[in-house]
């Protein structure tokens, strides 16, 4: 387990004014900037596409966590690396290939992540773990911030951070959905060391404080 990365989530962010968000963000002690790609298809919600995330990619040096939730989604993967992700993270229900869809993103030279829906299992994770960088393990249903994080993710949780350090690779276990004062102790307890936050980092306006606090719980 590294140490705790905070990964905002640009969801909760004000959409109007997204570059100077980012930026507001690396100076509040972000570590990543989470970016929430959703297709109004896989999950019932639209969000933005490789164009905004190109647009972003001058206003910060921080990575680009990007999580697609879109289907197909291996038609869009050459976009968003081209725009600038670090991470490109896919669900397995996503496409018919999960491997094929890791093997084109590590061609593109990008870092391959893998999310599991709250009713996934983590062993739908074996004949892949040895390729991926990042596990994001979903704690509420993709679609929406401002969710209730469902508790028996954490098992899941510590059920993928077994199988992490079972391959002796360096390898992120994010958890997504819900994570506030409360649930980041619990998260990293069971074996997460990246939060994405949306609503927690933005609650308030004070991204600084939200951010340390996350950290610090
Ligand atoms: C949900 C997204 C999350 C979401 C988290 O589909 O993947 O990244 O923005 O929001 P909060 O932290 O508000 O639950
Ligand atoms: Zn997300």
């Amino acid at each position: 387990q590294q140490p705790v990365r905070i990964a905002p989530s640009i969801l909760s962010a004000d959409f109007a004014r997204l570059g100077e968000e980012v930026c507001t963000l690396e100076a509040a002690g972000a570590d990543w900037i989470h970016v929430d790609v959703m297709d109004g298809h896989f999950v019932p919600n639209l969000t933005i596409g490789p164009a905004v995330v190109k647009a972003l990619r001058p206003h910060t040096t921080l990575p680009f966590d990007v999580h697609l939730m879109i289907s197909p989604v291996d038609g869009f993967l050459d976009a968003f690396a081209d725009a600038g992700a670090t991470t490109l993270t896919v669900h397995p229900e996503a496409g018919p290939h999960l491997h094929r869809s890791i093997q084109r993103i590590k061609a593109l030279g990008k870092r391959a992540g893998v999310s599991l829906n709250p009713a996934t299992p983590a062993k739908m994770l074996d004949y892949v773990i040895d390729e991926v960088d990042l596990v994001l393990v979903m704690s509420v249903n993709p679609g929406f911030g401002g969710q209730k994080f469902i508790a028996s993710q954490l098992k899941k949780i510590a059920a993928i951070r077994r199988m992490i350090d079972a391959t002796g690779r360096t390898i992120d276990l994010q958890v997504d959905g819900g994570i506030d004062a409360v649930t980041a102790p619990q998260a990293i307890a069971a074996g997460a060391d990246v939060l994405v936050a949306g609503t927690a980092t933005f609650a308030g306006g004070n991204y600084a404080a939200n951010i340390a606090g996350l950290r610090g719980a």
